[in-house]
């Protein structure tokens, strides 16, 4: 039995834990959502079982076809035991389809395929509300190595790929979304989630958005889409 111990990070959506084990913490998902660096908060009903559920699938997923990841195991409806890493301050988008912050600053509309994956940066703070960055100011303030940004970059075009595939396969077009990675025992592994919260999941027939731009655009039905994506990915 793995035994909980004291909160180490507090964030909007998760909480973490150590455990009696040093290599390992406790990833707690909340029902908590926010938007636009927390301005807009909300509560999305089941969000943090639906998060565990799909992120407990999707990294053991992924591990399957050779991206190591964070995950260890799934605890309970809202728990999952985790590699205790070192976070990389550096957020990672992929995008698949001209959405969201990319096509508000070039004032087109959203939805034209781009012509191959488009790999993005971002520093992880919020006080400065995660601004964009180029690879060189990760190299420059050393939030990571040139090696070690080769390898987060090559992961994350290589869970694009299995997840493009995956969710195309239960009629759901993979959009964008974003990545975080972290260090252990000096290996860069994935992190954190993979989960409606953190990427653009639109209905392959409709059109309609699955993921949390329901709630930042309130557009209603958010737990209901949340659902639908646990139905059709895991089958439950
Ligand atoms: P963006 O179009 O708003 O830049 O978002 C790109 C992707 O990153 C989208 O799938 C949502 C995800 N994302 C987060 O996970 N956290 C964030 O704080 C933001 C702004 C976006
Ligand atoms: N989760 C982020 C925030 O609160 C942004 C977002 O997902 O839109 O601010």
């Amino acid at each position: 039995m793995t035994k909980q111990l004291e909160k180490i990070y507090e964030g909007k959506a998760k909480i973490l834990y150590l455990t009696d084990n040093p290599d390992q913490v406790i990833q707690h998902f909340k029902d908590d959502a926010t938007a636009f660096n927390a301005q807009k908060r909300g509560t999305i009903a089941d969000k943090g079982v639906m998060n565990n559920m799909l992120t407990a699938h999707l990294f053991e997923f992924l591990e399957k076809n050779g991206v190591k990841t964070h995950f260890v195991k799934k605890l309970n409806d809202r728990d999952m035991l985790v590699k205790k890493v070192s976070i990389v301050p550096v957020e990672v988008v992929v995008r698949n389809v001209l959405a969201g912050s990319l096509a508000k600053k070039l004032g087109k509309d959203e939805g034209s395929q781009l012509a191959h994956p488009v790999v993005e940066y971002y520093y992880k703070d919020d006080a400065l509300g995660d601004p964009m960055i180029m690879p060189d100011h990760v190299l420059v303030f050393g939030w990571a190595t040139q090696s070690e940004l080769d390898t987060i970059r090559a992961a994350a075009l290589r869970v694009n790929g299995l997840l493009l595939e995956l969710f195309k396969n239960h009629g759901i077009r993979l959009v964008d979304f974003k990545l975080e990675f972290g260090r252990f025992k000096g290996e860069i592994i994935l992190a954190d989630e993979f989960s409606p919260d953190t990427s653009r999941l639109w209905d392959m027939e409709s059109g309609e958005k699955m993921d949390k731009d329901r709630f930042r655009r309130d557009l209603g039905k958010v737990e209901e889409s949340y659902r639908e994506v646990v139905r059709r990915i895991c089958g439950q």
